[in-house]
């Protein structure tokens, strides 16, 4: 066989010519099959679905988002293991170290604080939780404890009986692991600053 080109070789099917010629090269009529056309006009017509759903609400919806969401959701079965994690300032300590705990708590934090929060803690209309100043927190355990019950009349809600205790703590662990990243905030500080967190000591306190 030739490897030189020839309209035979490349036309078993024998397709009419279209009337195109370009520097004398012919072009067969050889459209794509109706069923090939369908399926692109089809997918053509779902894209803005698409468009809309993924890149209206960008952090929530994005394969990352559904990725750390699963996560936590197997992560949160081993709050079985676990045991009641007792919110006490060793607990905390040990879960702002704690990289699995923190995973959990960031999903947390992403589906349920960070419209007021900010996606990096850094403050919308809740306060910058990444600064050294505080409006209820003046040593580490008032953090659960204003996730727990809420603060200014409802203006920060009440987590008690929407969040697993556990979940409760790790929160807590991962807000007041985000102190002293100091992020850029249309906020100003609030509150007043407060002694830094003490130095981490052993295991968790587990009920
Ligand atoms: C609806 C908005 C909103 C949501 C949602 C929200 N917060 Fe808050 N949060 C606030 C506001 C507002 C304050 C400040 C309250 C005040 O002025 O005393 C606050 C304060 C706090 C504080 C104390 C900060 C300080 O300086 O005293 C912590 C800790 C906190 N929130 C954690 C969380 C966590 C964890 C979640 C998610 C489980 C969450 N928040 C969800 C609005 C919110």
């Amino acid at each position: 066989m030739s490897a030189q080109y020839s309209p035979e070789s490349s036309n078993p099917g024998e397709a009419p010519l279209t009337d195109h010629a370009y520097d004398g090269i012919m072009e067969y009529d050889n459209p794509t099959p109706g069923w090939w056309s369908l399926i692109f006009i089809v997918t053509v017509l779902l894209t803005p679905m698409y468009l809309v759903y993924f890149h209206s609400r960008p952090d929530e919806r994005s394969i990352l988002a559904a990725y750390d969401a699963s996560r936590a959701a197997n992560l949160r079965l081993k709050f079985g293991k676990m045991g009641t994690l007792v919110a006490d300032e060793r607990t905390l300590l040990k879960f702002m170290q704690d990289e699995e705990g923190l995973a959990i708590a960031r999903a947390t934090f992403l589906g349920n604080c960070s419209t007021c929060h900010g996606k990096e803690g850094e403050g919308i209309t809740g306060p910058n939780m990444t600064d050294d100043s505080y409006l209820n927190v003046k040593t580490l355990t008032d953090i659960p404890q204003v996730i727990r019950l809420g603060a200014k009349a409802g203006a920060m809600p009440a987590w008690e009986n929407r969040l697993h205790p556990n979940e409760i703590v790790l929160a807590a662990a991962y807000m007041a692991s985000l102190r002293g990243k100091n992020l850029p905030s249309t906020r100003p500080a609030e509150g007043t600053v407060i002694p830094p967190w003490p130095t981490a000591t052993t295991a968790p306190t587990v009920k």
